[in-house]
């Protein structure tokens, strides 16, 4: 049986839909939620998620504006700019586009920015709360891959849940959010002994390793729920994911695809996270 598609460009639009309101009722009071993205570097993969970013917020009334710098800038005056966007109060949300050049120190860059205004949910006290099942701000893609399985009416609790990849964007705290829903967590790598053991007891499987087409339809365990998290480019230039999408479609119970599924849900949450914060600095 064909899987059924778990449609992330529609779900999307349907949540960004409902932030409009949300957006002009803190705009009449005079707090207009307001995110600046920095990208440092010339990344051309990373200038579109930027541009994206700021596209979204501008399209449902928020206020935006990226901040660019070359990818020698010294990290300071990186430092210096997000001291400043702290004091900011037009601003809510504030993100620095990862990777960082070789020289930063990408964590110290990251714990710059105020907690409270750190839409990422990368700072050392938003993941300790995420940690300890009390989140403040949930990390965009794995919030994401949430709403999703709340959509399709997946129930985690009691499910054997298999995340590939452990990176800080997106494996760790998707494994934390599973184990938060009650779901088994296994966190498996590219270096994990016997990985097929591991994923054809998966009831839910997370891909996110940056390999295309790396799942494939021997590797799913029949009727399981297969989350794509990859954005791979071919040599064709077409875009795939780290699933074998053709293959796996026919073994899993629900799928999404690449592009069209995680992908339009990252940036829909970071909005959701810039319009909380901004609703939490207007007491609401
Ligand atoms: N690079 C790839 N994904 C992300 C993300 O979610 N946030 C930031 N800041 N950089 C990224």
């Amino acid at each position: 049986m064909t899987a059924q598609i778990i449609d992330g460009k529609a779900l999307a639009e349907e949540l960004r839909q409902s932030f409009k309101a949300r957006v002009e009722a803190l705009a009449a009071k005079g707090h207009r939620p307001g995110l600046v993205v920095i990208l440092v570097g010339a990344d051309p993969a990373s200038e579109v998620y930027v541009r994206n970013k700021v596209n979204g917020c501008l399209a449902i009334g928020m206020h935006s504006e990226k901040i660019t710098y070359e990818a020698t800038v010294d990290q300071e005056t990186v430092l210096n700019k997000i001291a400043e966007l702290n004091a900011d109060p037009n601003i809510h949300g504030i993100l620095v586009q990862l990777p960082l050049p070789k020289h930063f120190d990408e964590e110290k860059v990251l714990e710059a920015i105020a907690a409270e205004k750190d839409v990422d949910g990368f700072h050392a006290e938003n993941v300790g709360a995420l940690a300890q099942g009390n989140p403040r701000f949930i990390p965009c893609t794995p919030y994401g891959v949430m709403k999703m399985f709340e959509k399709g009416g997946v129930d985690l609790n009691g499910q054997e849940a298999v995340v590939i990849g452990r990176s800080n964007i997106v494996g760790k705290p998707m494994a934390l959010l599973l184990i938060n829903a009650g779901a088994t967590v296994t966190v498996c790598n590219s270096r994990t002994r016997d990985l097929k053991f591991h994923t054809r007891r998966a009831d839910i499987l997370v891909a996110a390793i940056g390999k295309p087409k790396f799942v494939t339809a021997d590797m799913v365990k029949p009727g399981a729920v297969v989350i794509d998290v990859g954005i791979n480019r071919l040599p064709d230039g077409k875009l795939c994911g780290d699933v074998d999408f053709e293959g796996c479609k026919e073994t899993a119970g629900q799928i999404t695809p690449v592009p069209g599924g995680v992908g339009p849900m990252t940036i829909t949450m970071l909005l959701a996270n810039t319009i909380e914060a901004a609703e939490r600095k207007a007491g609401l």
